[in-house]
């Protein structure tokens, strides 16, 4: 996490599954920049959040992961947050939407959907959770995952961005994985409450993304009343990754908009 915010302009970053908080490692240099307290979470199991021998011991869900982010803005006295997720980290967005709407000032959604899982979807992350769980590495998952994570154009040409993916993913806990699909998997449909937010909101989307397809968004901006959609191009659903320097871009275009609070 970065030092303590002065308070008034802090953007919470939540990062994808199965990463870690690296995600964001090319957009907090210009972000702060800009004049923004950046706030990277690695979240619970996730990077140095990573559990103890036993693993985990509590119910998987995103209410919880949305619980660590409300303590962290407790600890640095931010009374609220512009809250950006990508994909995962935008599934816990909605999720803090739900439980804290007053600690939220703005969001940024990037590649993720505001639906729930349906039975397929959920029925194969029980499994991948079981599956990692068995084989005690997360080294099968990422030859799965990251062929699709990241878009073609990072496929071809941007072999170091490939090859940190891959690594971060091999680093992850497999007990991270496990807990995370099934806090996934039970998720509800985020869209009711993104139609109850009438604060400034930007839709972010890789146009290679083939994880979260462009329908979702088209969903997510239906329900945004307040809702600003930038396309990143030559990127997939790791944007942030992928082309940090267009996500830093879009993110200080869209904060200078966003009114300062009292933090
Ligand atoms: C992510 O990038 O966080 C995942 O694709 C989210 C998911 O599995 O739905």
């Amino acid at each position: 996490m970065t030092s303590r915010p002065s308070l008034d302009r802090v953007l919470m970053l939540l990062h994808a599954f199965p990463l870690d908080k690296s995600v964001w490692d090319g957009v907090v240099g210009p972000v702060s920049e800009a004049g923004w307290d950046v706030v990277v979470p690695d979240l619970r199991g996730f990077g140095e959040s990573r559990y103890g021998p036993d693993g985990p011991d509590d119910e998987p869900s995103l209410a919880a992961m949305a619980r660590d982010v409300v303590g962290i803005l407790d600890r640095i006295g931010a009374r609220s947050a512009v809250v950006g997720g990508l994909s995962m980290g935008g599934y816990v967005a909605m999720e803090l939407l739900r439980q804290a709407p007053d600690r939220v000032a703005a969001m940024i959604l990037a590649d993720t959907k505001g639906t729930a899982d349906d039975d397929v979807a959920r029925a194969n992350r029980l499994r991948v959770a079981e599956q990692v769980l068995a084989a005690g590495s997360t080294e099968a998952l990422a030859r799965a995952m990251v062929p699709t994570l990241v878009g073609t154009t990072t496929l071809a040409a941007r072999p170091a961005v490939v090859d940190r993916v891959r690594r971060v993913i091999e680093a992850t806990d497999p007990a991270a994985v496990a807990w995370a699909q099934r806090a996934m998997a039970a998720r509800p449909d985020s869209l009711p409450t993104l139609a109850g937010f009438a604060g400034p909101a930007l839709v972010l989307w890789g146009e290679q993304d083939v994880v979260s397809p462009r329908s979702e968004q088209d969903l997510l901006l239906a329900s945004l009343a307040g809702g600003r959609f930038e396309i990143v191009e030559d990127a997939g659903h790791l944007s942030a990754m992928e082309a940090p320097e267009a996500v830093s871009a879009a993110l200080v275009r869209f904060l200078a908009e966003v009114p300062a609070g009292p933090g």
